[in-house]
């Protein structure tokens, strides 16, 4: 499992200041991509009309460009504001299969200072029931951290 005190401590130090966005999506993807061999995926959808996603700064194989609320993990993140946590995509109904190497997913709503949720992040990983609600909390600290501050 990555380890989140330490990868808080250098996001944290390496978005000090920084207020745009797009910086501080491609920090963060950038370092949890490169913190945890689990994560073959890592990336934002931005919302960038209502119940309307599209791709942000992510690491890994291309990501589908556009994503309603209406669809996948990532919609149901951002329609619900709820942590998505996957342990089996397959059996996720509507799942985006942008690789099909993905064996399991998490995804988080991404909030702004005001409570409005403006991305979600999304981790897929080529392990099946990858990721734990120890991950979930983890990441939700530091996207508050980050996006929230
Ligand atoms: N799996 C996501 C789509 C994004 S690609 O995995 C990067 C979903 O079902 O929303």
């Amino acid at each position: 499992m990555a380890d989140y005190v330490t990868l808080a401590k250098t996001i944290s130090s390496l978005t000090e200041g920084e207020t745009d966005t797009v910086a501080l999506m491609a920090t963060v993807a950038c370092e949890l991509h490169h913190s945890d061999d689990r994560f073959d995926w890592t990336g934002f959808y931005r919302v960038t009309a209502p119940e309307l996603l599209k791709i942000g700064p992510y690491q890994g194989g291309h990501g589908c460009l556009v994503i309603p609320f209406s669809r996948g993990v990532c919609g149901a993140a951002a329609r619900t504001g709820q942590v998505q946590l996957v342990p089996d995509v397959d059996a996720f109904p509507g799942h985006i299969a942008c690789a099909s190497s993905t064996r399991s997913e998490i995804v988080l709503p991404v909030r702004d200072a005001r409570g409005d949720i403006i991305a979600v992040l999304d981790i897929d990983s080529d392990q099946p029931d990858a990721f734990t609600e120890a991950d979930a909390t983890a990441l939700e600290a530091i996207l508050t951290d980050t996006f929230a501050r």
